[in-house]
């Protein structure tokens, strides 16, 4: 075996395979800074906002307008998410994965600057804007990453490559949260620095792109480019002979020439199309509506109403129980098949939910019940990216064939943000009058999505696209749906199976 090779999984793994791989996750990290960065230095924040009114009012800042100040601060990222995750298939088809990744990191440079020098030009306004901008390279980023990701692996790795994307935010979360410590950056002279160091893995990801190869799907099925194709084929397999995997594309384009454009719409109106697209909304749904954000968002709040005595170090807890678990899922994905976790992890979340609320509700009279929330806490986060955290990203992208891919990637990445933004906005409020039973709102969440995806949720472990959409067809044709498809997967070769068809 050449050397910069390694085996994996019965699959070997390039160099420019690993590189690709992690040049893209490097979105992945971006967002999640992003998402990590808003929650410790709240308050050191929101006194520079006191004291830009100050300086341009000559009084101190209403309490009501600096909450609407604050939540809107927040909640604006996500604002950005849905308009630009909606773009995604048109960007993506037009400019192509590899170059829309390219363009977008622009977003993160204007955005990453615009937070970063708010506090220079004493300006509130210039911060929300940023958060705004940075909130849209972050909608393009996560439909991006998993798109090129899913179309570069080989079939056995999908879920597992797939899930470093996942990685890629939670170590993103963990760093904002390090970094946002009172005695590193998170103080009231470096918080801009904080906040601005977010261009960094972007330059890095520029800087990288370029020596990865364009995804050979995307150059084959919708450019026709079957010479570039096999180029970036050679590359990221190390092999000479890729003859099977072009084969496997070729029946994939044959079927889609002969299919219409499709269109976001004609994901709801096709037959073929609607089961895959509901699912994918809802497993999305079950990912923002499970309440993790709440968590992550709010942890140090949260933790200091539980009474727990470093809130901001059990934040830091919850981000590194939150990376292990997704090494968790990482090794389990490929073995346990996508359902299996989804619901393990729904499930678990569930069990959480009803045990910080219990934990809570007793603190009054039991005061070491402050312990079990924080460990109910770690556990909810836990059993999210055991299945909820991950697979979401990954699996849209494996439920569509080239087609309609990048519509449904566009609507899957929409809801998901539009969800992210809702809990955003209004947990803080529905917190304050559910108390310390807000959480069995999640619970009961959770329950309905444990049991559609029971019912609804085929696995796709170790299938290529097209057996997967073939499932779907079949289905819809009035057949039944094959929920677990893994009978021959370790039979399955790199991108390709020619018994299906
Ligand atoms: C997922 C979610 C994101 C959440 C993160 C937590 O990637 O999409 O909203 O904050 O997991 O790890």
């Amino acid at each position: 075996m050449p050397a910069g090779f390694q085996q994996l999984g019965g699959e070997t793994v390039t160099g420019t395979l690993a590189l690709s791989v992690f040049t893209a996750v490097l979105g992945s990290l971006t967002f999640g800074y992003n998402i990590g960065v808003i929650n410790a230095p709240q308050k050191i924040i929101e006194e520079d906002y006191n004291a830009t009114w100050v300086h341009r009012y000559g009084e101190p800042i209403p309490t009501a307008t600096l909450t609407s100040l604050w939540s809107l601060s927040v909640a604006i990222f996500s604002i950005g998410g849905m308009f630009s995750s909606f773009c995604v298939g048109f960007i993506s088809e037009w400019l192509g994965r590899r170059k829309a990744m390219l363009i977008n990191n622009l977003f993160a440079f204007i955005g990453g600057s615009m937070m970063g020098m708010s506090k220079l030009c004493r300006s509130f306004e210039m911060m929300i804007l940023g958060r705004f901008i940075i909130g849209a390279y972050c909608g393009l980023a996560c439909s991006l990453t998993p798109m090129y990701v899913g179309e570069i692996a080989p079939t056995s790795l999908r879920g597992a490559l797939g899930t470093l994307h996942q990685l890629g935010i939670v170590t993103g979360i963990l760093i904002a949260q390090i970094l946002g410590l009172e005695s590193l950056l998170g103080s009231e002279d470096l918080w801009p620095v904080l906040l601005g160091l977010t261009v960094m893995p972007t330059v890095l990801q520029m800087g990288l792109l370029p020596f990865c190869p364009e995804s050979p799907r995307f150059l084959y099925i919708i450019r026709s480019q079957e010479h570039l194709a096999k180029r970036g084929l050679r590359r990221l397999t190390g092999r000479d002979e890729v003859a099977d995997m072009l084969a496997e594309m070729k029946e994939e384009k044959r079927r889609m020439d002969m299919e219409k454009k499709v269109s976001i719409l004609e994901l709801f109106r096709s037959p073929f199309y609607r089961q895959p697209i509901i699912i994918s909304i809802l497993l999305q749904l079950s990912q923002q509506l499970s309440g993790v954000n709440a968590i992550f968002y709010y942890s140090t709040n949260i933790f200091i109403k539980a009474g727990v005595q470093s809130p901001v170090y059990a934040t830091i807890g919850v981000g590194v129980v939150n990376c292990a678990f997704t090494v968790v899922s990482l090794f389990l994905v490929e073995r346990m098949g996508r359902r299996t976790l989804h619901m393990l992890g729904l499930a678990g979340m569930c069990i959480c939910a009803v045990l910080m609320t219990m934990a809570l509700a007793l603190l009054e009279s039991i005061p070491w019940m402050s312990y079990i929330s924080m460990l109910a806490i770690f556990g909810f986060v836990a059993f999210f990216e055991i299945g909820p955290g991950p697979i979401p990203w990954f699996f849209v992208a494996e439920l569509f064939s080239q087609g309609p891919r990048p519509a449904a990637m566009a609507v899957a990445g929409c809801s998901n943000w539009t969800a992210n933004f809702i809990i955003a906005m209004c947990f803080q409020y529905i917190a304050e009058i559910c108390g310390p039973y807000v959480f069995l709102i999640f619970a009961t969440l959770l329950v309905f999505f444990l049991v559609y995806t029971f019912f609804r949720v085929p696995e796709t472990r170790g299938k290529t696209f097209d057996q997967i959409a073939a499932n779907f067809n079949q289905y819809s044709a009035g057949g039944m749906m094959d929920m677990d498809l893994n009978k021959n997967s370790t039979e399955l070769e790199y991108l390709g199976d020619e018994n299906m068809n």
